[in-house]
């Protein structure tokens, strides 16, 4: 793995780029964003410095939208400045409308600003400009960044600064250190025409180093065919660029260097971030999407925050029992759920698949809460079984990836996971996001009903928040998994067997191998094996099993070794995948996969990833598409 491939090209949800040169900025920004355009699309838009004003155009929906809106404005000069920015939209804050698209701009029109992150101190922060006179134009978080960029750059004018780059440096030195959060920021000022500054915190910013022009994106994608000589930022970083060069310092003002590095891929790998699918660049994205996710929930007294909840505390006091529909990954993310909200909450909850829900007539009323969870937010099955729930008075919470979609927006609240766009059509960051959301809700309820004290939440959101370290640990030594991958692409079948959350991991394991590799996979509950699919097992038929962590329920545990050494007996070639330390399991695995420790309830987000490197690559050795697997759409909007 090239150092290109892991730091330039981590996640995030949206597609940015600047440029300042001398040529005409808007086609060339136009065209970066093109090529950004499948980080995220739900808008998209411009700012562009040209002589004494910053013209901006911005629009819903994909970047046609936006072009078209620009062809019509020719002739109002936009096409003419040599210094822009430019952005492609994944919503966090605010939906994906024309007037919460990227620019932002300050109160007197001559800052703009895009940003790609989640700005988690925004509401305090707005909450404080607005006092000071700001007038807010659009709901989301980034517009803070435009007010206080503009704010300070005032400041620096009256303290006697001069005008210039160097000013634009300072005053997003000064801006970001009053952020908290993920982010990458651009930033133009009317009266400093010839210069871009950026900033970047736990997201991606490249810059690319051209002659008399340079570049910022969010991956080297955007500028791949101007130039080839790009520079990694190193975190916590401002760039300014101007066309004579590149100055980067860090957010205290010291000068700083990047790292320059030599681009040879060509742009479809660009795109992919040098990884060979989509697929394995989101597997890769997972401790970021959860970090992502994790952002921004916590309130400063220790309150899990949700998004558009528009359900009051008491509604959720008053729940009585819980439904969790959803479809393929999302209803196995929901079964994980419910292994955790019946733990913490201790109200009944149920899962069902959404196709067959409204069929059987399940029971509901106004002090039922349906949980849909739903990566695209508009699958057809799941859209269904919410109207259903709703028709009966149900109050409907949605979990899902896309905002603006139409499951939540049908629903009562929704808490967003911040995954980004996932392109592969085999679901793995959405899942872990998933996971997290449950796993949030579940504590949410039980803190509102007074079934967890405050430092208990705490305390497992702190465990979660240790999680994308350990992801990251348990991705870079994943290469016996890729071996093993090799090894078992002639096999016939493959069996998954786990219990508790063990359980839906082994049908999300076998549910990745059916649809990647076309081969028969089967998942169990290891107590079932007994009642029928024992049969199955033949002279070396791989089987994996998912072990639980010997620290939580010892007996599961013990059970799960009893049915591997019952299978393995039969002739099972076995497949372990077992806490680090749990040495006690080793003599009972032909290959033995060992994923960091992690609270029971938690371990499905480490479980779960070798299963979607296994499968991945599996289907890669057998020559299929991997990330467009045959008979399969991402979105599926058909009952
Ligand atoms: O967009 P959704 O989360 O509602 O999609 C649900 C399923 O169609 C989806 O998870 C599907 O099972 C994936 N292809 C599995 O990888």
């Amino acid at each position: 793995m090239t150092d290109e491939r892991t730091s330039a090209t981590l996640p995030h949800m949206c597609g940015i780029v600047g440029y300042v040169g001398n040529r005409p900025a808007v086609s060339i920004v136009l065209d970066g964003l093109r090529r950004l355009e499948y980080r995220g699309y739900d808008s998209a838009g411009i700012a562009v410095v040209d002589g004494d004003v910053v013209l901006t155009e911005k629009r819903a929906g994909k970047l046609a939208n936006l072009e078209k809106a620009l062809t019509e404005r020719a002739a109002d000069g936009i096409a003419t400045g040599c210094t822009a920015i430019g952005h492609t939209r994944w919503a966090t804050h605010g939906g994906p409308t024309d007037r919460n698209a990227h620019p932002h701009l300050s109160g007197d029109g001559r800052v703009a600003v895009i940003h790609n992150g989640i700005i988690e101190n925004f509401a305090r922060l707005r909450a404080e400009l607005e006092a000071g006179g700001a007038e807010f134009r659009s709901d989301t978080d980034t517009e803070c960044a435009a007010h206080l960029l503009a704010a300070e750059m005032r400041a620096l004018r009256e303290s006697g600064c001069a005008d210039g780059p160097q000013l634009l440096a300072e005053g997003m030195r000064r801006t970001v250190r009053r952020l908290e959060g993920a982010f990458t920021l651009l930033a133009v000022d009317v009266l400093v025409p010839d210069a871009v500054v950026g900033a970047r915190r736990n997201s991606p910013l490249v810059v690319g180093r051209g002659a008399g022009e340079n570049y910022l994106a969010s991956d080297v994608s955007a500028f791949i065919e101007h130039t080839r000589e790009a520079v990694e930022l190193g975190q916590d970083q401002v760039v300014l660029i101007t066309p004579a060069g590149i100055e980067i310092s860090d957010f205290q003002g010291n000068p700083a260097t990047g790292k320059d590095f030599h681009i040879d891929w060509d742009a479809s790998a660009a795109e992919k971030g040098g990884y060979d699918y989509f697929m394995l660049k989101e597997i890769a994205e997972q401790p970021q999407a959860i970090a992502d996710t994790l952002l921004g929930r916590l309130s400063e007294r220790g309150d899990i925050v949700l998004d558009e909840v528009r359900l009051t505390d008491q509604d959720l006091r008053d729940v009585d029992k819980v439904f969790i529909i959803a479809c393929g990954t999302a209803y196995h993310s929901g079964m994980v759920a419910k292994y955790a909200i019946e733990h913490w909450v201790r109200i009944p909850c149920e899962v069902e698949l959404a196709s067959e829900f409204r069929y059987r007539d399940p029971v509901l009323d106004r002090s039922t809460l349906v949980i849909a969870i739903s990566q695209s937010g508009e699958t057809m099955d799941t859209l269904m079984a919410l109207r259903h729930a709703k028709e009966q008075k149900a109050r409907v919470l949605a979990i899902c990836n896309t905002n603006g979609s139409t499951i939540p927006r049908e629903s009562d609240a929704v808490l967003y996971t911040h995954g980004g766009p996932e392109i592969a059509v085999a679901s793995t960051k959405a899942f872990l996001t998933q996971l997290v959301a449950c796993y949030l809700i579940g504590l949410h309820l039980a803190q509102i009903r007074g079934v967890m004290y405050a430092d208990e939440v705490a305390s497992v959101v702190s465990r979660l928040q240790t999680i994308p370290d350990q992801l990251r640990d348990l991705l870079a030594g994943m290469e016996d998994v890729r071996a093993l991958a090799r090894d078992l692409k002639t096999a016939s079948t493959v069996l998954f067997i786990g219990r508790h959350v063990g359980f839906p991991v082994a049908l999300e394991g076998a549910l990745k191998l059916k649809e990647l590799a076309y081969m028969h996979a089967e998942g169990f509950a290891a107590g079932e094996l007994k009642h029928g699919p024992i049969a199955l097992i033949d002279q070396g038929t791989p089987v994996v099993c998912v072990v639980p962590s010997p620290a939580g329920r010892g007996v599961l545990r013990d059970k799960v070794v009893s049915n591997i050494q019952e299978v393995r007996a039969r002739g099972a070639r076995t497949i372990v995948i077992a806490e680090e330390g749990d040495d006690a399991v080793a003599p009972y695995a032909d290959h033995l996969i060992l994923v960091p420790r992690t609270p029971t309830l938690l371990a499905p987000l480490m479980t779960t990833v070798p299963l979607q490197i296994l499968a991945c690559e599996i289907a890669a050795a057998r020559g299929h598409d991997v990330d467009q697997p045959r008979n399969l759409a991402k979105s599926v909007t058909v009952e």
